[in-house]
C-alpha cells in the first residue's frame, strides 16, 4: 500500500463518516480550515478530556480560558511580532507563495531547513535549480523573505488598536500571571493549563489536519523555582523512551536510542529534569490514547530550530505513514524549557509584577546601596534628561557601588555620558532587613497539538481486518476497523434490534435509553443485516455492540460483541450498564464473560 493510498483511505473515511472535512467547501474551501463532523467532534472532546485527566487533574494544576484576540503590546513583549516568521518565496510567473524551507526539504536531502538562514536558503534554491511547486517556474534569484504568521485584526472601529489572534494559547496564561499567582497563593511550583484555539496564517498549508491555520492546542505552563523545585522524577525514571537527540541527528546516520527517563536525565541527554519528567508522563498517556509506540520518538530541536523563547525543546513525533512506507514524522507535542523568557519580557513591557515573592525562612540583614539625587542640581544641569540620569544613578548604585568611590560618577543614558559629583547623588549604603526576594519563575511547557493527535490516533487505529477474523459476525466481508481506545471512541455502545418488529425495536430503544442514563454515548441502528450494522460501528470505532433478539423478550438478556476480537457474550439487561463500564475501564473483556 502506498502512502497516498493510506492517507486517501483515512481522508475518505473521515469525510464519509463525519470525522473531519475541509470547511466552506460550498464556496470552494479554504486551505488550513477544517470542520470536525459529529464523530470527530466527540473524538476530539474525548481526547481533550483524557488530556485534562492526566495533565491537569492528576497533576493538580489549574485550567483557564482566555480570549483568542489579544492586543498588540502582548506580542511585542512575547517576541511574536518580530520573530514569529516563516520563509516565503513568491513565484514570479504564477504568483503563488510557498514556504521556501519546504521547497528545499521536498527536493533535496536537507532536513529541518527551517533552521537555515534565509541567504543560505536562497543559495540552495539557486544551486539546486528548485522550481515553483505550482507551475514549475525556476525560483533561482527570487528573494526569500520573512512572513509573520499572526492573523492581524482591529479591536473596535478604526485601526488605532491592532490586535492579533493568539498564535499559541500560552500567552493567555503568561499575561494573566500576576492574577494567577494569587490563586496559587504565591507559592511555586504551580501549573496552569489551557485547551483552545490558536491561529497561524500558514503560507501554504497542505496536509489536512496536520497543518491548519486555526487549530487546537492543549498547553500546560508549569511555573517553577529553578533553584528550589524538583519534579517527581522517581515516578517516571524507569519509563523507557526513544530519544533522537541533537547529537544523534548531527551524527550522519545516527539512530534514536532507547533508554529510561532516569538515564536520559542523569546522562544530561535531556538537560532539564522537568522536561524529562513530562516526557515520562506523556509516554504513558500516548499509550493510553492508542498511539502506536513503535512509530513514535522524542526528537530534540537543533539549536537553529528552537523557537525564540525556548532554551531547549523536545518534540514528540509520530510516524503517520503506513508500515513499510517511507516514514512521515509529524510533531504532536513540544516539550519546551522556556526559562524565565516570557515572564521577564511581560515584566519589562507591562505595568504589573510578573515575579513571585519568595519568603526566607528567617529574615536576613543586607547592605543596600541607595541614591537620593539632588534634583535642584540635576535639573538645571541636565534639563529634560535629569530624570533618566537619576534612574541611571540608582541602577548603577545597585550594580556597582565602587563607581561612587571617587569625587565624580559617570552614567550612560542612551549612549550619552553624564558626569555627576558624588556629593549630589545622595549615595549611601544602608543596612536593611529583607524578609524574602522576588523570583521570576521558570516555565516548563508541554504543548500538545490536539488536531495532530486526533489525526495520529486515527491513522494508527485504522486497520483492515482479513475476512477470517470477521466470520464470527456471520459474514466474511473484509472490514475496516478503528481500534480506538474505548475512552476515546465517539460512541461507546451501539444497540441493535435483530429486526424492527415484534416489539424488538421498542425494547432496543428502552435499553439504549437506560445506557444513556448511565452516562454512555449510545447509537441505535435498525437498518440492514446485523453484519452490516457491525461494520458501520467498526469503522467509527464503537467498541461494543448490543443485539436485542427474541431471547431478550423471554429472558431479558442481550448479546454484547467486542469490536476488536468480534467475541460475543450473553449478558442480563440489568447488568448491562455495569458490564459496559467494566469493559470500558479494561477490567474485563467480552471473551472472559
Ligand atoms: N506554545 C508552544 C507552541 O505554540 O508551539
Amino acid at each position: 500500500m502506498t502512502d497516498d493510498t493510506a492517507t486517501d483511505r483515512l481522508t475518505e473515511l473521515a469525510k464519509r463518516r463525519g470525522f473531519f472535512f475541509q470547511s466552506s467547501e460550498a464556496y470552494g474551501g479554504v486551505s488550513g480550515f477544517y470542520v470536525y463532523g459529529p464523530e470527530g467532534a466527540t473524538l476530539k472532546e474525548n481526547l481533550e478530556d483524557a488530556w485534562r485527566d492526566r495533565f491537569v487533574r492528576r497533576e493538580g494544576h489549574m485550567e483557564i480560558e482566555a480570549p483568542n484576540v489579544m492586543p498588540e503590546p502582548v506580542f511585542e513583549a512575547s517576541g511574536h511580532l518580530d520573530g514569529f516568521d516563516d520563509m516565503i518565496v513568491e513565484c514570479p510567473e504564477c504568483g503563488a507563495s510557498h514556504r521556501a524551507d519546504h521547497i528545499v526539504e521536498d527536493n533535496t536531502d536537507i532536513e529541518e531547513a527551517e533552521s537555515i538562514a534565509i541567504d543560505d536558503i536562497e543559495d540552495i534554491i539557486a544551486e539546486n535549480d528548485l522550481v515553483c511547486p505550482s507551475c514549475g517556474t525556476d525560483l533561482a534569484g527570487e528573494p526569500v523573505d520573512d512572513f509573520n504568521l499572526m492573523f492581524e485584526t482591529n479591536i473596535g472601529p478604526g485601526s488605532s488598536s491592532p490586535g492579533y489572534l493568539r498564535p499559541e494559547t500560552a500567552q493567555g496564561i503568561f499575561v494573566e500571571f500576576p492574577r494567577l499567582k494569587e490563586y496559587a497563593r504565591g507559592q511555586l511550583p504551580f501549573g496552569v493549563a489551557q485547551v483552545g484555539a490558536a491561529y497561524r496564517n500558514e503560507i501554504s498549508p497542505r496536509k489536512g489536519l496536520v497543518r491548519l491555520r486555526e487549530f487546537a492546542q492543549a498547553e500546560l505552563e508549569h511555573f517553577v523555582d529553578p533553584e528550589a523545585d524538583e519534579p517527581d522524577l522517581e515516578s517516571v525514571e524507569d519509563v523507557a523512551v526513544t530519544l533522537y537527540s541533537e547529537a544523534r541527528q548531527d551524527d550522519d546516520g545516527g539512530e534514536p536510542v532507547e533508554m529510561t527517563v532516569g538515564e536520559a536525565v542523569e546522562e544530561g541527554i535531556v538537560g532539564s529534569a522537568w522536561v524529562g519528567y513530562y516526557l515520562g508522563v506523556a509516554q504513558g498517556w500516548y499509550e493510553r490514547i492508542g498511539i502506536d509506540m513503535d512509530r513514535f520518538r522524542f526528537r530534540q530541536h537543533r539549536s537553529g530550530e528552537l523557537a525564540h523563547y525556548a532554551a531547549d525543546c523536545w518534540d514528540a513525533e509520530a510516524d503517520t505513514s503506513p508500515p513499510g512506507a517511507d516514514p512521515d514524522w509529524i510533531e504532536i507535542t513540544g516539550f519546551a524549557y522556556r526559562g524565565d523568557y516570557d515572564l521577564t519580557k511581560h515584566g519589562e513591557y507591562a505595568d504589573d509584577d510578573f515575579t513571585i515573592f519568595k519568603q526566607y525562612d528567617d529574615p536576613i540583614t543586607v547592605e543596600r546601596a541607595t541614591v537620593d539625587p539632588d534634583m535642584s542640581y540635576l535639573g538645571p544641569e541636565f534639563g529634560g534628561d535629569a530624570g533618566a540620569v537619576a534612574d541611571a544613578l540608582e541602577a548603577l548604585a545597585e550594580r556597582d557601588r565602587s563607581a561612587f568611590e571617587g569625587d565624580d560618577v559617570t552614567v550612560d543614558v542612551d549612549g550619552e555620558e553624564y558626569t555627576v559629583p558624588v556629593e549630589k547623588t545622595g549615595f549611601a549604603v544602608e543596612e536593611v532587613t529583607e524578609a524574602g526576594e522576588h523570583v521570576t519563575p521558570h516555565v516548563v511547557e508541554p504543548s500538545f497539538g490536539v488536531d495532530r493527535l486526533v489525526y495520529t490516533v486515527l491513522a494508527h487505529s485504522l486497520t483492515q481486518d482479513d475476512a477470517g477474523e470477521s466470520e464470527a459476525d456471520g459474514d466474511d466481508e473484509e472490514r475496516t476497523v478503528l481500534t480506538l481506545p474505548p475512552e476515546l471512541a465517539p460512541t461507546t455502545v451501539a444497540v441493535f434490534p435483530l429486526m424492527d418488529k415484534d416489539g424488538l425495536g421498542e425494547r432496543a430503544g428502552e435499553i439504549a435509553e437506560r445506557l444513556r442514563r448511565a452516562g454512555f454515548e449510545v447509537a441505535e441502528d435498525a437498518s440492514g443485516s446485523i453484519g452490516r450494522r457491525y461494520r458501520r460501528q467498526d469503522e467509527v470505532g464503537t467498541p461494543y455492540c448490543v443485539t436485542v433478539d427474541y431471547d431478550t423478550l423471554d429472558d431479558d438478556t442481550v448479546t454484547i460483541r467486542d469490536r476488536d476480537t468480534t467475541a460475543q457474550a450473553r449478558v442480563p439487561v440489568d447488568d448491562l450498564p455495569g458490564v459496559v463500564a467494566d469493559l470500558r475501564a479494561g477490567e474485563t473483556t467480552v471473551g472472559d464473560r
